[in-house]
């Protein structure tokens, strides 16, 4: 197909075309890093949010779910840190009038340096052929080390600053490494500064006695406060988890990249608690386990990277990220940290009230250790998108433009399709949507030629078309469109729940 930039504008057209995603206010001109989700984007979401529960909750006898508010005592946003240290670090272009991220501004400039690496590293992978071993060849190669020496140095000076707050070396390094804004192409900066990305505002109805509150920029603080409620009415013993699915909301700076970085945004979360000691043996486990989660779709394993944490948060003992290949390259899908302590205890401080767990089989009470996986719902929406969308070529010399979703995903799972409206068919058609729409979201389409109504299905990822004839009348057989093969099969009325509850079986391996 085409490069990947031409495929993400294609993507986010065909989200509006066919009704998955509008920009929010769009008849305002739209309000930025904001979407809503239309009427199969809803479907869609929803399928993604039932397949998560489903295989953390109701496959987990040691898994609950909760709903916690979104507004939350202001206390809870300093125990956590997020009031002192949830910021990005900024510079403005003053040309350009450009807000940027300052570490992204350094990442993307390391980025071109291991570009090149990787252009010398291709470029002998074609010289030599079967017998080319990477690992030696980065290991040998002067360039690449000295590139590679490069990217350490500047790594260890940006993240040394950013961790002392050295502001002004921030900007001097970028100064230094002549990084000019590609907007502009000019190197004239401002200041770098800290930006606390959390929403404010205010609670009560009189000034005088209102408060400050923040929307919560993460679901899991509603986890951590309530898990001595959650373990002792659920009678919960460690190890166990409680999951949550609800929205976060960002003051993110560098909001473009369409449903990838958003203002407001749902997360996935579940915090797993455990023995103090036992905490790097469950990160692994969770680790393979939601990487398996995602396979389990039916996914490539090639389009999933772990990208271990070298720099680890200050409440974190080890982290990973799943990292999906969207069409704006490897990025972050979902996070697995190994919180230690850190939440809890804050909380216990903050709040003065005791968060230990008593442990029968130890005989000893402790603040358990917390394994936290943390997937972007809207992120997970794009991956599942992006991977299914396809412009194929036909034997005809037709095009068509087919989402390959998983069945499961698939925001309508069949289409009920009449050949023509008389003789009694669209009666038959109405009859058979009716036998099919208790069980599945299914659609009634008599409109258009019957072909058209198959692309308009393709396009939408339905995963069978049902389509109503003469013999259907006689018979009471109709044929059954595979999206993905375009094969029709003959098959009788009253097998047709059963073929589709078996194309949306999904597999729970772990
Ligand atoms: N409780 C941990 C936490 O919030 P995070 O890495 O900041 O960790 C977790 O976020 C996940 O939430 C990310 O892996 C990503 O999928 C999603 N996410 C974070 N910020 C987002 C944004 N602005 N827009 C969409 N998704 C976002």
């Amino acid at each position: 197909m085409q490069n990947n930039e031409e495929k993400f504008k294609k993507i986010i057209a065909h989200s509006k075309e066919y009704g998955f995603i509008f920009q929010s206010s769009e008849i305002y001109d739209g309000l930025s890093a904001v979407y809503d989700y239309a009427q199969n984007g809803v479907e869609l979401k929803n399928n993604i949010k039932n397949y998560w529960w489903k295989a953390m909750v109701q496959m987990h006898e040691n898994i609950v779910g909760i709903d916690s508010a979104i507004f939350m005592h202001p206390t809870i946003w300093k125990a956590s840190g997020h009031v002192g240290a949830f910021n990005d670090p900024l510079i403005d272009n003053k040309d350009s009038k450009k807000r940027y991220r300052a570490d992204v501004l350094v990442e993307d400039h390391m980025a071109k340096i291991e570009a090149k690496n990787q252009k010398d590293i291709d470029k002998a992978r074609e010289r030599f052929g079967e017998s080319f071993d990477e690992a030696q060849f980065r290991s040998t190669n002067a360039r690449i080390l000295e590139r590679q020496q490069q990217i350490d140095a500047i790594t260890k000076r940006f993240y040394g600053s950013l961790e002392k707050n050295d502001l002004a070396d921030i900007k001097a390094l970028i100064e230094e490494l002549e990084i000019a804004c590609p907007v502009s192409g000019s190197r004239n900066w401002t200041e770098v500064r800290q930006f606390n990305l959390m929403f404010k505002t205010q609670m009560g109805s009189v000034s005088e006695d209102s408060n400050d509150i923040y929307l919560r920029p993460e679901t899991a603080q509603g986890i951590f406060v309530n898990y001595l409620n959650v373990q002792k009415t659920g009678r919960m013993k460690i190890p166990f988890g409680i999951a949550q699915i609800g929205k976060a909301f960002r003051n993110e700076i560098v909001a473009r990249q369409f449903i990838f970085r958003m203002r407001e945004f749902e997360q996935m979360e579940m915090q797993f608690f455990v023995r103090p000691g036992e905490e790097l043996q469950w990160f692994e486990s969770w680790k393979q386990k939601r990487l398996q989660w995602h396979l389990n779709l039916g996914i490539g394993r090639e389009n999933y990277k772990f990208h271990n944490h070298e720099k680890l948060a200050h409440y974190a003992n080890a982290a990973a990220d799943i990292e999906f290949n969207f069409p704006i390259g490897f990025k972050e899908l979902e996070g697995i940290h190994s919180r230690t302590d850190f939440d809890l205890s804050a909380h216990q401080e903050y709040s003065g009230k005791k968060l230990q767990y008593f442990d029968p089989e130890l005989n000893e009470s402790y603040v358990p250790y917390v394994i936290e996986t943390s997937i972007g719902l809207d992120r997970m929406f794009l991956a599942v998108l992006s991977n299914s969308y396809d412009e194929e070529k036909l034997e005809d010399g037709s095009e068509r433009v087919v989402l390959h979703l998983p069945a499961n995903l698939a925001p309508v799972k069949a289409a009920i399709l009449p050949l023509m409206k008389k003789d009694g068919l669209a009666e038959k058609a109405r009859e058979v949507m009716n036998q099919l729409k208790y069980d599945f979201n299914c659609q009634y389409d008599e409109k258009d030629a019957i072909g058209k109504r198959y692309r308009r299905h393709d396009a939408i990822g339905t995963p069978y078309c049902i389509t109503i004839d003469h013999e259907t009348l006689t018979e009471n057989t109709v044929t059954l469109r595979d999206r993905d093969s375009m094969q029709q099969v003959r098959v009788s009325i009253s097998e047709l729940n059963e073929i589709i509850r078996k194309k949306l079986v999904v597999k729970f391996e772990e």
